[in-house]
């Protein structure tokens, strides 16, 4: 029941899902039971495993790559401006910018949006460093504020306090982390761009193809950044990112901006950056990109299963915080999930996932520590407390694998550990 309710919460419908409740439920039992004890885990389950992806790909890939030996486009050049072409076209945006990682996309998509020094950006302190360090980089002041338990997105009231507050007029932009592949909810940041004044940037890196309310990540804001991190659900073959927006404008400052400030080949109208996106990556994300559709799919459908497992077994809570079971991830009303990430809240967290590992299964921690916590961030000037649902986030979520390639028994391998676990 708890896990209705709590999936009602977010609109949640069980739909499309590939086997019934007493499926799952015999599943899940199975596994149980079959082995018990310490040694009753039959086989490891990797957090991630790229090379499943790789293996259907691997022709294609390397012909792709032996395309840029070829040619010797490697930096920019035409498959960086055949990935961009696509990417726009896939993300129903006008310009996307490739450039070297979406650390340094967050950064040009500020600069170009002519954030700098006098200005504050208001972002998240339950995030990858990179959402704050961005901003310091442009020379602006990086202001924090809470997160809302259930998506751990930004808090929307909690920025408006910021705003009101005494350093509210200096902000220039608000940067909306989509976490774990789930956009924010656009609906309060388009109504605040509105009645504020301030800009929108999305931090997009791990959600290419999350959806709100029709519109892609990267069309929502006035800019957006995405990371190719080989780990990231589109990824390259090491660093990339890309930023993506629908102002002329912008997109060409970013150009500008990702080659040493040049419009014309050494005339420097400002000081830029050398972050540019090379051939080899931009080859390789050209195919991934015909696929990635399908496999946020896969990634739903893994999703889908997790919920239903972990239903099965008992497990699901309901409330915002985990009691003796977990509280499992949701999808918000009017939004399309892509399940970068399948983080649960649960108690001993630690213990738990020393417990997986004990039995070769992987988990992540995505975050243990708020990054107001962060030794390199201290200088932001936040004590221990100023934000209680990112430090408590921090110490009880975890991520479970999930890829598209991730088998059902695997995944009732791990619910069947975090039942044996909790139980
Ligand atoms: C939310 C978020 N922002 C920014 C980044 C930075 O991307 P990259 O590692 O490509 O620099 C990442 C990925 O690591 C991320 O997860």
């Amino acid at each position: 029941m708890g896990f209705v309710h709590g999936m009602a919460y977010f609109g949640f419908a069980f739909v499309g899902h590939d086997r019934s409740p007493g499926w799952y439920y015999s599943h899940v039992k199975t596994a149980l039971s079959s082995a018990p004890g310490a040694a009753r885990i039959s086989q490891p389950v990797p957090m991630l495993d790229l090379k499943r992806q790789y293996a259907p790909l691997q022709q294609e890939l390397q012909e792709a790559v032996g395309q840029v030996l070829e040619t010797q486009q490697f930096i920019l050049g035409e498959y960086a401006a055949e990935f961009e072409r696509a990417a726009a076209g896939q993300l129903g945006v006008k310009h996307a910018v490739g450039c070297s990682s979406g650390t340094d996309a967050l950064w040009l998509a500020l600069a170009a949006a002519g954030v700098g020094p006098g200005m504050a950006v208001v972002t998240t302190p339950f995030s990858f460093f990179a959402s704050v360090s961005a901003i310091l980089r442009s020379g602006a002041t990086a202001l924090l504020a809470d997160i809302e338990p259930r998506t751990f997105h930004l808090d929307a009231a909690a920025v408006e306090r910021v705003l009101d507050g005494e350093q509210g007029g200096a902000v220039r932009a608000i940067l909306p982390v989509h976490l774990y592949g789930q956009c924010a909810d656009w609906s309060v940041w388009g109504r605040l761009r509105r009645e504020r004044g301030v800009q929108l940037i999305e931090d997009a890196a791990q959600a290419w193809g999350a959806e709100w309310q029709g519109v892609k990540a990267g069309g929502l804001g006035d800019a957006a950044a995405f990371s190719f991190y080989p780990t990231k659900n589109l990824s390259a073959a090491g660093d990339a990112g890309m930023v993506a927006t629908n102002s002329e404008e912008l997109a060409e400052r970013a150009r500008m901006l990702r080659q040493h400030g040049m419009r014309r080949r050494y005339y420097h109208d400002e000081i830029g950056w050398n972050t540019r996106l090379d051939g080899f990556q931009a080859a390789i994300l050209s195919v991934k990109l015909k696929y990635i559709e399908g496999w946020n799919q896969a990634r739903r459908r893994v999703a889908e299963r997790y919920h239903a497992l972990f239903a099965a077994a008992g497990l699901a809570e309901s409330g915002s915080y985990p009691e003796r079971g977990v509280v499992l991830p949701g999808e918000a009303t009017g939004s399309r999930h892509v399940w970068h990430q399948y983080v649960i809240r649960v108690q001993r967290r630690d213990a738990l996932r020393e417990f997986l590992a004990a039995r070769a299964i992987g988990s992540e921690i995505y975050y243990p520590v708020a990054l107001h916590m962060q030794k390199a961030l201290r200088r932001l000037g936040y004590a221990e407390g100023s934000f209680p649902e990112a430090e408590r986030a921090a110490r009880e979520v975890l991520a479970l694998p999930i890829f598209p390639e991730l088998r059902e028994d695997e995944q009732a391998t791990v619910v069947a550990a975090i039942a044996e676990f909790l139980n």
